[in-house]
């Protein structure tokens, strides 16, 4: 099935030969970013990050390599194509504003509107709107960029880039010139636009908190994606304990049964809690979270379904789930880290029914405040040094671990609880579901 792409990079070169040196701006990029994506870039000063927004604005041209922008190929279009794609599909933030000097703040911020054909009232309006969302008062409006501070004209800029509610904004250092909280009311305003309307966000920034609100990271050094950067999640496996030892006693055809069901009762939580699944591979589950607390309650929720699963058949399914928080790499639809093999190790070490998690899980979800947990074991993790202290959740139904508003508050502001999660993994999983 195709993916919804916003963004397609295929081996694109910026080289510059005009100076004394040639200097190679960008160097055979690939990326791909699926519509509705948030993605940071991230590089030291002169890395090509200006560079890379341009071409894919189409301010610039590649002088190697295919751009795609909501499917079209840029070197197909001319002139005036390419304009009329960036005034209605994209909103671009410039590292260096470029407001129109003579033009006040209203103004700069109504003209890609007026372009749009709508009368200028209303145009007008909806500048007034633009400015109030990035926290600019009517008092600064009516005033000329060499009238405003920095942080004002940059808060211009980007009012200008949404006025025309884009599909896709490419934001350059959006938050270069602000303090800490005016950035953070920036951020915030993107995230909530990427989340409610589908935004596509590229943003080029210095700063690893401004990243933080990225689903991915890209990172360039000499105009090369160096890696992709690393997030923190909540991993999650799960299996079935005697598996094998049930297929020799019940036979393939049974032991097929039961693991559709098992892996259909595992499918059904992981979408009702958000969490995308990683692998699977016979009866076991690799599954990641943006949050501790929804990846708890999904494992509450899938002992429960089992649970009651059992009651009717003729084998007990005794299912052991473990999890873990920490930073991991991710590589396409894959994670990989210390954290990742902790997780494995916790829940290799977990019992038939037990949900078993680190303590940095159980400090994550609110602790023995949110969920009964027992008195916790320290756990030899094989390969790792150290030992981990792990605590097993008290899930039985009528104990009821889970206060009600556990999970709906973490999905209402959309962080986990302490750490600042990269990803929020409900728009991988679907083309990723979808393609088995
Ligand atoms: N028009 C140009 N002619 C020649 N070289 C250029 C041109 N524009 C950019 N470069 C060079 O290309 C490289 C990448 O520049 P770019 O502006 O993309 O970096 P950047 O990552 O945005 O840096 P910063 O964080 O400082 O904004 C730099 O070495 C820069 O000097
Ligand atoms: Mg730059």
């Amino acid at each position: 099935m195709m993916e919804n792409i916003a963004v397609a990079l295929e081996e694109v070169s910026k080289h510059y030969d005009g100076g004394p040196e040639p200097v190679a701006a960008v160097s055979e990029v690939s990326l791909r970013i699926p519509a509705g994506e948030f993605v940071a870039v991230l590089g030291p000063s002169g890395s090509g990050k200006s560079t890379l927004l341009n071409l894919i604005a189409g301010l610039d041209s590649p002088t190697a390599g295919r751009i795609l922008v909501g499917g079209r190929d840029l070197a197909y279009l001319g002139d005036n194509a390419r304009s009329d794609l960036r005034l209605r599909e994209i909103g671009f933030v410039f590292q260096s504003f470029n407001l129109f000097p003579t033009f006040t703040a209203e103004e700069n911020v109504a003209w890609p509107v007026e372009f749009l054909r709508v009368r200028w009232r209303e145009a007008r309006r909806r500048a007034e709107a633009a400015l109030a969302q990035v926290g600019l008062p009517p008092a600064v409006a009516c005033r000329r960029p060499a009238q405003l501070s920095g942080g004002e004209q940059q808060r211009v800029a980007v009012a200008r880039a949404l006025v025309t509610e884009p599909r896709l904004l490419l934001a350059d250092e959006p938050t270069g010139n602000l303090d800490s909280q005016t950035g953070q009311t920036i951020l915030d305003l993107l995230r909530r636009l990427n989340v409610e309307r589908h935004l596509t966000v590229v943003l080029v920034t210095h700063n690893a908190l401004a990243a933080s609100h990225a689903q991915r990271t890209v990172e360039l050094h000499d105009g090369r994606i160096a890696r992709e950067a690393r997030g923190t999640i909540t991993i999650m496996f799960s299996d079935i304990v005697g598996f094998s030892a049930m297929t020799e006693r019940l036979g393939d055809v049974r032991v097929q049964e039961i693991l559709h069901t098992h892996c259909a009762i595992v499918r059904e939580q992981i979408a009702v809690y958000g969490g995308f699944e990683v692998k699977t591979q016979g009866d076991g589950f690799m599954i990641a979270f943006a949050g501790a607390r929804r990846a708890l309650g999904c494992a509450v929720a899938i002992q429960r379904a089992m649970a009651a699963y059992d009651e009717h058949a003729e084998a007990p399914v005794r299912l052991r789930i473990g999890l873990h928080t920490g930073e991991a790499t991710r590589e396409g639809y894959d994670f990989f880290g210390r954290s990742v093999i902790v997780a494995a190790r916790i829940a290799a070490a977990a019992r038939g029914g037990e949900i078993l998690v680190s303590s940095l899980v159980r400090e994550l979800t609110g602790g023995a405040k949110e969920f009964a947990f027992d008195g916790g074991r320290e756990l030899e993790l094989k390969g790792l040094s150290g030992l981990q202290r792990a605590f097993a959740v008290e899930w039985e139904p009528g104990r009821d671990p889970v206060r009600a508003h556990g999970v709906h508050r973490e999905h209402a502001d959309g962080h986990g609880p302490v750490l600042h999660p990269v990803a929020s993994f409900p728009h991988l999983a679907a083309p990723h579901l979808a393609a088995r």
